[in-house]
């Protein structure tokens, strides 16, 4: 046998792609190849051009100049149904866009075979059923005829995100791009995708995968490609080098370490929380939230903690609020308005979904929340609301062009820090952090961890509720885990190792 490897030639080849909007020129001559049986991470800073090369790729858009091959031949990918035909697989950032509300599981995941005819049309869902029964098996995915018939409406965010890769995957693909996929799954589930990925590489198939989490990409990728800007700065083969690629991505002076934690020990209780519960059937919990100190609250997805956000903040009141008292004043919030008024916040897990209206500028976007505070005096400071918003830009490295920007315009990861700074812009008494990593590229998660440490140095009482424990070490100073409705630790973070906190994250009762 031959020692000599010959690079297998690629599936797809992408040469000198450019891609403007208006003026505004994103894609500034990309070549790529992607070659069956290797996986490609896709890292690049948020508003580098990640989510645009991708729909280039897949007939959304298309690119104002450059070509695309597909087995050595020139393509023309005009939409995405062509693309998939030709084999061209992609999930996108935004499941919004592409799942259809009022329609079942089951309809979403064959969709386009409905649409092209090879499945029982979407009038006749009792025929459909076996079909995406069939689907969702060959996928080793264990969805029940109950979940194949809900109305993607009632999905959670992971759901959704698992229904559109499975419906990715219903005709094997030659190319399979994923756009951020496991930002939105918890542990297992991505740990479940990971291994589709895997078997998907080993078939033979070309994958380019999107992601800003270095320990998935360290898991996953054959290479690394950086895009940086429009333009691929930097390619890479195992080993990798880490902290290269984040300079590449970043630039220089960006790729330094995170700082060790000064822990903070805050003296104050805040919020007093009596007898709440979670989940009907849950325990109630008593427990105090102290001013001065990030409290990380870490669990799985189904833990509560969402639900927990939520009741606090007044979104919903649960089964059973108990008591709340806040600096020692009753506090029972009926409504977010409540708890705003009170100085608690909540950046919502599902930040595309609250709170983000379309076609409103960043910072009209800014000042949404607090609109109310002048609802009797003159209703809105134009120019103090763009101050603050361009001041927002510049700390979070928004990329954008400026406050009047419309939110829509902006990249997946930059809507995010727009949704979070705005949460930030005013000292909070209580903050509320659900997942706010989510989406957003190293610089940004550094910046964000540094706000709202900077917040709870300044007495404010900051909770991140995150299921991942790096990312639960680089902010808290206090640990809960929670387990269904269940507190099963309560800690200060530089007491418990990781295994203990993943230990008491899979407690049972
Ligand atoms: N439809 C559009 N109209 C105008 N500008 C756009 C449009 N789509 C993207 N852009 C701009 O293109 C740039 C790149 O956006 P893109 O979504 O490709 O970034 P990304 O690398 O995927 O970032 P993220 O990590 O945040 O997802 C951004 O500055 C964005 O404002
Ligand atoms: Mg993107």
């Amino acid at each position: 046998m031959s020692t000599q490897r010959t690079p297998t030639p690629p599936v797809l080849e992408l040469r000198d792609i450019r891609k403007s909007f208006g003026t505004n020129a994103v894609l500034k001559g990309v070549d790529l190849a992607l070659r069956p049986g290797r996986i490609t991470a896709l890292l690049g800073a948020n508003g580098a051009g990640k989510s645009t090369l991708i729909k280039a790729l897949s007939g959304v858009h298309e690119p104002t100049s450059g070509e695309v091959l597909l087995d050595g031949d020139v393509v023309q990918l005009e939409s995405p149904i062509a693309a998939s035909r030709l084999g061209v697989r992609t999930v996108h950032q935004r499941i919004d866009d592409v799942i259809v509300p009022g329609l079942s599981v089951a309809e979403n995941l064959v969709f386009e075979q409905i649409a092209l005819g090879e499945a029982p049309s979407v009038a006749r869902l009792g025929a459909l059923l076996p079909h995406a029964r069939r689907v969702a098996a060959a996928l080793s995915l264990d969805w029940s005829d109950a979940f194949l018939r809900k109305d993607v409406f009632e999905l959670g965010i992971a759901d959704c995100q698992m229904l559109l890769l499975a419906r990715a995957l219903v005709t094997k693909p030659k190319v399979l791009i994923l756009d951020e996929p496991t930002s939105t799954l918890s542990q297992s589930e991505a740990e479940q995708l990971f291994e589709m990925i895997l078997k998907l590489r080993d078939d033979g198939v070309a994958i380019l995968h999107v992601s800003h989490r270095l320990a998935e990409i360290d898991h996953l990728a054959d290479d690394i490609v950086v895009l940086r800007d429009g333009r691929i700065t930097a390619t890479q083969e195992r080993p990798f080098d880490f902290a290269a690629a984040v300079t590449s991505m970043l630039g220089e002076g960006a790729a330094h370490d995170i700082e060790r934690l000064e822990h903070l020990t805050g003296d104050r209780v805040a919020l007093q929380i009596t007898g709440h519960r979670i989940f009907p059937e849950s325990p109630a919990l008593s427990l105090e939230l102290r001013g001065g100190e990030v409290t990380g609250v870490i669990g799985l997805v189904g833990a509560g903690k969402t639900e927990f956000a939520e009741h606090v903040f007044g979104e919903s009141r649960g089964p059973d609020a108990g008591a709340m008292t806040l600096h020692g004043t009753p506090y029972a919030p009926r409504h977010p308005k409540d708890a705003i008024a009170r100085g608690v916040f909540l950046v919502p897990e599902d930040r595309a979904a609250q709170g983000m209206l379309p076609k409103w500028s960043i910072a009209r976007t800014f000042s949404l929340p607090f609109l109310s505070r002048f609802a009797h005096g003159p209703l809105l400071r134009p120019v103090a609301e763009t101050t603050r918003a361009a001041q927002a830009i510049a700390d979070y490295g928004v990329v954008a062009t400026g406050p009047g920007q419309s939110v829509d315009a902006l990249s997946g990861g930059n809507q995010q820090k727009v949704m979070v700074a705005r949460w930030m812009q005013t000292p909070p008494d209580v903050l509320l952090l659900d997942e706010p990593f989510r989406g957003v590229d190293i610089g940004a998660r550094r910046e964000i961890a540094r706000r709202a440490r900077e917040q709870a140095s300044a007495g404010s009482c900051v909770v991140m509720l995150c299921s991942d424990v790096d990312e639960l070490r680089e902010i808290a100073d206090r640990v809960l885990v929670l387990v269904e409705g269940r507190i099963t630790l309560d800690a200060r973070i530089d007491t418990v190792t990781d295994a203990e906190i993943v230990q008491s994250m899979t407690e049972v009762a």
